[in-house]
């Protein structure tokens, strides 16, 4: 299948910053759209596309990380999953969250709220950015209760090791929640056979969607612990029940639609999104994985190591860190943004993030450009 038609035509541009925003698929355009022409035209808004949209999204989530659908929270971004788990959980000061400093802020900021009320939230110490399940394990006492961390750190393109991690978690009885954002989309992701309570996810990124799409699955017994004063009335009938009229019983479980945004058909958005999504389904996580590999392979290859470090090396994730030796991040980003290579400074690094619509020759111009850029600052 070549999937690169799906995608626009930068030439000669080059984006190479999919972990700041994914490239929209040509597909989810054109399903946003139509949904323009939806609003243009109000009739068109037919219940089956209030009911339609956001299942279509809930499903191509749910083929994505191996779920059901019906786990599914619709979200704008990640910290909606971190705020129903933050806000959710009803911790206290005999309680205890461990962190992973240098996270993303959406990671940790709903969480160091809490110390306003007594709960401890410390970092795990650890040597590299992510956490080894032996460095959770020393910083885990009789109070902790939440272990909150990415996947994918966002800074460093190093990945959590899930498994290893969650299973401690749970033989020491610790909820572990993931921040799925930087992984999901790139990595093949099965929640439900890994040892997590929940993720939570942005889904402009490696999933491809609009801003300010997203998503959380948790699993149903930790969702059913979380508290919620939430009572959504679309979550309990549809438009079409206020024909009849009548409350709705706020009490009724409804499953992981308590825990939707507002406003959930959010047609400009979803749409679009749900057309992305199908479209990196039929494509498959295992093939897109394939693809940025080689390209995360080519490009620390190419890389001339007398100027730059690689902070991860390959088979980590599809995000590239360099430590730049001799020159600074900040004016290789911009002689490589001169040369129309659009990438990203994180924490004075330079970040690479490459995705199914780049390709192997954009990625040779990106590691001249480089290592030109690199040399250059040297020189100066
Ligand atoms: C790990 C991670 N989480 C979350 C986000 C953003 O999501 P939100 O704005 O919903 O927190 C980003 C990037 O913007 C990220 O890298």
């Amino acid at each position: 299948m070549n999937w690169l038609q799906e995608f626009p035509d930068h030439h000669p541009r080059i984006w190479l910053n999919t972990a700041h925003q994914g490239v929209l698929p040509l597909k989810a355009a054109e399903a946003a759209r139509d949904a323009v022409a939806w609003k243009l035209e109000p009739w068109r808004m037919t219940q089956e596309r209030f009911n339609g949209v956001p299942q279509r999204v809930r499903e191509g989530i749910a083929r994505l990380i191996g779920a059901d659908a019906n786990d599914v929270v619709l979200a704008n971004g990640a910290s909606h999953g971190q705020h129903l788990w933050a806000d959710g959980l009803g911790l206290n000061s005999a309680d205890e969250v461990l962190l992973m400093s240098g996270d993303f802020p959406s990671t940790r900021l709903p969480w160091l709220r809490l110390r306003a009320d007594g709960v401890v939230v410390r970092d795990v110490e650890s040597a590299a950015p992510v956490p080894t399940v032996e460095e959770v394990e020393g910083a885990l006492t009789d109070k902790t209760r939440v272990l909150g961390l990415s996947w994918v750190h966002s800074f460093s393109g190093l990945v959590a090791d899930l498994g290893a991690i969650g299973e401690l978690c749970r033989d020491r009885g610790v909820t572990f929640l993931v921040n799925t954002t930087q992984g999901t989309g790139a990595l093949e992701l099965s929640v439900e056979d890994l040892p997590i309570d929940g993720v939570t996810n942005a889904g402009w990124k490696w999933l491809c969607g609009p801003y300010a799409t997203g998503f959380c699955w948790m699993r149903p017994e930790f969702r059913e612990c979380l508290k919620t004063k939430r009572a959504y009335w679309l979550a309990f009938q549809t438009a079409s029940d206020l024909a009849a009229g009548g409350d709705p019983d706020p009490d009724r479980n409804v499953g992981a639609r308590r825990f939707d945004l507002f406003a959930p058909a959010n047609f400009f958005s979803f749409n679009a999104w749900a057309a992305g999504l199908e479209l990196l389904g039929e494509i498959g996580v295992d093939r897109i994985r394939a693809h940025d590999a080689g390209l995360v392979q080519q490009l620390l290859k190419g890389v001339d190591r007398a100027l730059f470090a690689p902070v991860s090396e390959v088979g980590a994730s599809s995000i590239v860190v360099l430590e730049a030796l001799r020159s600074d991040a900040q004016s290789i980003a911009s002689g490589m943004a001169v040369a129309g290579i659009e990438v990203a400074v994180r924490h004075g690094r330079v970040r690479l993030s490459p995705h199914l619509y780049n390709t192997a020759a954009q990625i040779e111009r990106a590691i001249d450009a480089l290592n030109d850029c690199g040399r250059q600052g040297a020189n100066s």
